[in-house]
Parts: C-alpha cells; structure tokens; sequence
C-alpha cells in the first residue's frame, strides 16, 4: 500500500534568501498536513550521508557542501499521494526546467540551490524522515 507520506527540507539557499515563509505557505496551500519539522543545520557528515546514493556523481562535493553551508528546515509531510504530489509542487530538479508557480521556479536560484528537497519514492521518504526524526516527534 502507498504511503501518504514525504519528507521535505527547506535547502540553505532559500533559508539565506528569506523563503521559509513563502515556501511553507505553498506547502500549506497544496494541502499537505506538517507531521513533524525542525530548523537544524546538518554537519557536512550527515549532508555526506543522506546524498549518500550520489556519492559517485560529479556534483556530490558541491551538494554537501552547499546543504552544510546553513540552516535547513525538515519536515515530514502528509497527504493522499504524497511523495507524487509533492514533486509536482516542487517542479524539476532544474529551475530552468520547473513549471511556472512551482516552489522551485520561483525559488530556486540554479541547478545546484534548488530551494527544496523532496522524496523521490514511497521508501526513502520513511528512510529521510525517521534520518531527521524520532518517533516522538512526530504528530
Ligand atoms: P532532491 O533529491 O534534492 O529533492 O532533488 P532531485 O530528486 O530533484 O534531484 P536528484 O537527482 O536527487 O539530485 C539531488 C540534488 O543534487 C543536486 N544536483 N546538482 N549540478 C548538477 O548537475 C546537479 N544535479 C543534481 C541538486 O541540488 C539536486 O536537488
Ligand atoms: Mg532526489
């Protein structure tokens, strides 16, 4: 059975640029219910190891770096459908590419600092969420 859950982080990027807000006014509007969230700052360690699956791709250095650069906001999202639904909020990975009024069209700033994170399959949305959270922290 499908899981009405994903797990989201707001990127260091668009915390700096002064997005939090707006962004979770979007995830709000596009009916997604908050199980669980936090401002937190991942150490380049555990950047390293939840991109861990990209861990051979060219740009792994540059993506832990930039997501140990700051603060981040997590969070565990419900809804019907969630994890689709959700990239479908957020738009292509690139900005360039994302559909106009999704998160990452009007927040991101590259390829690189695309302003969100979202789950890309039923599985690793439980395996991000419980990464960041405990059991009693989530509602
Ligand atoms: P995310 O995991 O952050 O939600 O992004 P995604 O599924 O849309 O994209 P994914 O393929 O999982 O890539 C993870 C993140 O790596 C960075 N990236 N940089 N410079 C590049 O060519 C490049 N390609 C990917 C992006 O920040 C992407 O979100
Ligand atoms: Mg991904």
């Amino acid at each position: 059975m499908a899981s009405n859950r994903t797990f989201t982080m707001i990127k260091p990027g668009a915390v700096r640029n002064g997005h939090i807000g707006a962004i979770l006014a979007k995830i709000n509007e596009g009916g997604f219910r908050i199980v669980a969230m936090k401002y937190t700052k991942l150490s380049a360690e555990k950047a390293g190891e939840f991109y861990a699956v990209h861990k051979e791709r060219p740009f792994y250095g540059e993506l832990v770096e930039f997501m140990s650069s700051g603060p981040i906001v997590a969070a565990i999202l419900e809804k019907d459908n969630a994890v689709a639904d959700f990239r479908t909020l957020i738009g292509a990975t690139n900005p360039a590419e994302a559909a106009p009024g999704t998160i990452r069209a009007l927040y991101a700033t590259s390829i690189g600092e695309n302003a969100v994170h979202g789950s890309d399959s039923d599985e690793n949305a439980a395996i991000e969420g419980n990464f960041h959270f405990a059991g009693t922290e989530m509602f």
